[in-house]
């Protein structure tokens, strides 16, 4: 059977990765529908070789769709999902909008597919550096239970989507010119700079990202007694997070243990050259669908203590990849039905 998809935010960072993740890993499409904003509307976007014409999301766009991709901000999750998912369709939601809520799986295919068994329509697409990290963290937990989690990320722009790319490109010309660097998307300067996430902040003095990476891993990992701690900054890297990782198990894990672990686990890529001080690279992260861990570490200051340090691909396991991996394993299992539930806002 081919499904009739429709991608919302199409025209943005993470849909014009979907698009061509539909087409490189050929998931069986009988029509393809791709929509945004009314200022992308008549924009052409090419599929397997063919020019298809972005269209404004309104009343009845998921009529007759099967899939959503949706890719376009919380807000227009909100307002479309629901609408999405009372026409018929099946939602795989990149947006925060509805990952905390009961009714939702949050899903990482390589952590926990067996979640989507009770999706009511909407599914959703973990935060891209909690994604990442559950990648990472998920096949040693399973093997040794981890305690408490902390973590530093370094997040590139990609994450605040297409024109923060640019702002940055810009930004970079702009200073090499001598320049005063414009900003509009960041706050403040991002090339030759880097800042604490801008996102709100909680009375404890951690940021929503930091939340997220919190919240999230104990709803994927199904384990609420996880301890996270997060630092999320923002650096002037266009496209691949990384992430420095400290992590304490309840018993000691040797770090050659640890990589034996890791070198099995799915979508992962173990780079690490002592020697020459190699190890993952946000420019080698770029493109890539594996995360990339490397610097698998004893902790000196603690003997149930292990580091690790990984690179992965923001847009691409951060956000479409993990998203299009959802609607194959949701093909595989026969799960893609119109699914008529209310769900619990
Ligand atoms: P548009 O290009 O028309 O603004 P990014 O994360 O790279 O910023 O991309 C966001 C995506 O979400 C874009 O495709 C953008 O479309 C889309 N989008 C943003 N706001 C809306 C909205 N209110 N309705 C539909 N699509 C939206």
């Amino acid at each position: 059977k081919d499904y009739r998809v429709a991608i919302l935010g199409a025209t943005g960072a993470v849909g014009t990765e979907l698009l061509h993740l539909l087409e490189y890993r050929n998931f069986p499409i009988a029509q393809l529908k791709l929509l945004a904003s009314p200022r992308s509307a008549g924009k052409e976007m090419t599929f397997k070789g063919e020019k298809f014409v972005v269209e404004p999301v309104k009343d009845g766009a998921f009529d007759n769709v099967d899939l959503v991709l949706a890719s376009a901000g919380g807000s227009t999750s909100k307002e479309w999902a629901p609408k999405a998912v009372e026409a018929g369709a099946t939602v795989i939601d990149n947006s925060s909008a509805f990952r905390m809520n009961e009714d939702v799986p949050l899903v990482v295919p390589e952590v926990n597919p067996q979640a989507l068994e009770l999706h009511k329509g909407i599914i959703a697409n973990p935060n891209c550096t909690t994604i990442l990290m559950a990648v990472a963290v998920y096949p040693l937990h399973k093997v040794k239970p981890v305690k408490r989690i902390v973590v530093a990320t370094y997040q590139s722009a990609s994450g605040a989507g297409a024109r923060a790319m640019e702002e940055v490109k810009t930004q970079s010309q702009e200073i090499l010119a001598g320049k005063e660097p414009v900003t509009e998307i960041f706050p403040y300067p991002l090339a030759f700079n880097l800042f604490p996430h801008n996102s709100p902040l909680n009375n404890f003095g951690y940021c929503e990202e930091e939340m997220k990476m919190v919240n999230e891993t104990r709803k994927i990992f199904d384990d609420r007694a996880l301890r996270v701690n997060a630092t999320c900054i923002r650096v002037p890297v266009l496209r691949a997070h990384s992430e420095a990782i400290n992590l304490e198990f309840y018993t000691p894990v040797k770090p050659d243990e640890a990589k034996d672990i890791l070198k099995l686990a799915p979508g992962i890529k173990i780079v690490e050259d002592w020697q020459t001080n190699y190890f993952p690279m946000p420019i080698e992260a770029s493109g890539r669908d594996e995360v990339l861990i490397g610097r698998i570490r004893q902790d000196i200051s603690h003997q149930c203590g292990l580091d690790l340090w990984l690179c992965g691909d923001q847009i691409r396991k951060g956000a479409a990849l993990n998203a299009v991996q959802i609607a194959e394993l949701l093909v595989e299992k026969n799960l893609m039905q119109p699914v008529r539930a209310q769900l619990t806002t």
